[in-house]
């Protein structure tokens, strides 16, 4: 490779973040900043790194996409029998963390984990294109394939199956909650001095408090 990576930097001048403008929760301040990434045409503005504490106490992370937010928390739908599901029955705690690249900006969360309710995860099967749904039934996600040609050989056989029928979410498969304690809002800013801004929701009181941390 002829490129150094070391090499590779880029001064962050967009915008600031200042304690005295934001919202008094992290979820209306999440709102701000996500319909502020749909305008600025963000890639992927819902996609974001889902950490959760694997095997061994090991942590693994992957990118899934943000169906919902709102006061009870982040949601995302998976296969629960997948390796993160797998890992955050066993453990349900997890971090999210979403990178806006086209606005400077980073956006952190730690919460706890509990099962979105069956009517919103059959809510949000319906809504998803056929093909998808198919794919739900298809994929054990996680689990190992012995090759492509299997895995279409699956499709094409639940394909007929369902031909003509209607596709119910399977028993595995649905939404996963975040609802936070812990959540951080970085713009980046000149010569590496960021602004960071911290909400954290104390046990005793249950009011968010927001703090500004060294960058
Ligand atoms: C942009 C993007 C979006 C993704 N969205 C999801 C998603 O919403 N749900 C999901 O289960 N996997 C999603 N994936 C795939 C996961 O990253 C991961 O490969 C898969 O869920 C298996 O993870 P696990 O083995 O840790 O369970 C997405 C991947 C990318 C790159």
């Amino acid at each position: 490779m002829s490129t150094n990576i070391a090499d590779i930097r880029k001064e962050y001048t967009l915008k600031t973040l200042n304690e005295e403008n934001v919202e008094k929760n992290p979820i209306d301040q999440f709102g701000r900043w996500f319909r502020e990434a749909l305008d600025a045409s963000v890639n992927e503005p819902n996609a974001m790194h889902l950490g959760t504490l694997g095997r061994n106490n090991v942590p693994n992370g992957r990118i899934v996409l943000l169906k919902s937010c709102d006061a009870e928390g982040f949601t995302f739908f998976t296969n629960y029998h997948s390796e993160k599901g797998i890992e955050l029955t066993a453990h349900p705690f997890a971090s999210l963390t979403f990178f806006w690249a086209e606005l400077e900006r980073q956006v952190r969360v730690q919460g706890t984990i509990s099962l979105a309710g069956a009517d919103e995860s059959d809510a949000y099967f319906r809504s998803r294109p056929r093909p998808s749904q198919i794919g739900a039934w298809v994929s054990d996600q996680s689990r190992p394939l012995r090759n492509r040609r299997e895995l279409e050989e699956r499709q094409e056989e639940l394909e007929r199956e369902f031909e003509g029928k209607m596709i119910e979410r399977p028993p595995y498969w649905g939404g996963f909650k975040v609802s936070p304690f812990r959540v951080e809002f970085w713009q980046g800013r000149p010569s590496r001095l960021h602004d960071r801004i911290l909400y954290t929701l104390p046990e005793a009181t249950r009011e968010w408090e927001i703090s500004r941390l060294f960058p």
